[in-house]
């Protein structure tokens, strides 16, 4: 049985003040759902306020994005000691973000699963085709690529520690949700490319995770596929309410 994982990316959102404070208001509620794992993923400035506002409360903390080195002269970077050091235990890698506005390639995307991976921090992999790539027949072939080439060399045992998420660039903050038959159908083939590459009980194992104007109203539907685990969460992840009613429909789904 997989746990839902239902995580937040709050993008470039929030500020000092406001970063704490939806931190707070999901950890005094965490306990009630129990049946999901929480997971926070604020921006890198506000990690360790975020930390401290979660206390021991039952939610995890992520980064969005780390480099692949470990150390040295990289103006701006942070690595991933550096984000275990202050508790992070996920880092979001290979957003379509970081792959569209920064131009980060599949081989990138590689480079910080293994260095993320190196230091015991669970990188959440995302994939996403275009809409054009969807509309032009494209989409399984897409996602084969990327997840061929930002999962190059990952050993079964290391991808016990990976979460997939499969996030459809159209459907990202648009409010165009993929339907639930559409968001299976590719998570099915990615939980087939998991057999193919390690083994069943692997593939059964991994969580793959939806993400894409994912919000209170459709997720109980997308997290009842069969190969939904949970939801990678942008603009609904801003409000407490949303975040937490999110969670919750998961926890109806298992
Ligand atoms: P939205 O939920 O705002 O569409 O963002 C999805 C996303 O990119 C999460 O990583």
């Amino acid at each position: 049985m997989r746990t839902p994982l239902i995580a937040g990316n709050w993008k470039m959102n929030t500020d000092s003040e406001s970063a704490a404070a939806l931190a707070s208001a999901i950890a005094a509620r965490a306990g009630e759902f129990s049946a999901a794992e929480l997971l926070v993923c604020p921006p890198s400035i506000f990690l360790t306020s975020v930390r401290d506002a979660i206390g021991g409360a039952a939610v995890g903390l992520g980064a969005q994005n780390m480099y692949h080195e470990p150390k040295g002269a990289f103006t701006g970077e942070i690595s991933a000691a550096m984000l275990t050091s202050i508790n992070a235990t996920y880092v979001i890698l290979g957003h379509s973000e970081r792959r569209h506005v920064f131009g980060e390639t599949d081989e990138d995307v590689n480079k910080k699963t293994v260095a993320a991976l190196g230091a015991e921090l669970k990188p959440i992999v995302c994939v996403g085709e275009l809409l054009e790539e969807r509309e032009a027949g494209r989409t399984a072939e897409v996602i084969r690529s990327q997840f061929e080439g930002s999962l190059a060399g990952i050993s079964a045992g290391d991808m016990a520690d990976v979460v997939i998420a499969y996030e459809p660039v159209w459907a990202i903050g648009t409010g165009k949700v993929a339907t639930p038959e559409q968001a299976e159908e590719v998570h099915a083939d990615l939980r087939k490319q998991l057999v193919d590459r390690y083994n069943a009980e692997l593939a059964e194992s991994v969580r793959i995770l939806y993400g894409g104007s994912v919000k209170p109203d459709n997720a109980a539907e997308l997290l009842s596929q069969a190969n939904i685990d949970g939801a990678l969460i942008g603009g609904a992840s801003l409000k407490a309410d949303d975040f937490l009613a999110i969670a919750q429909a998961s926890s109806a789904t298992v």
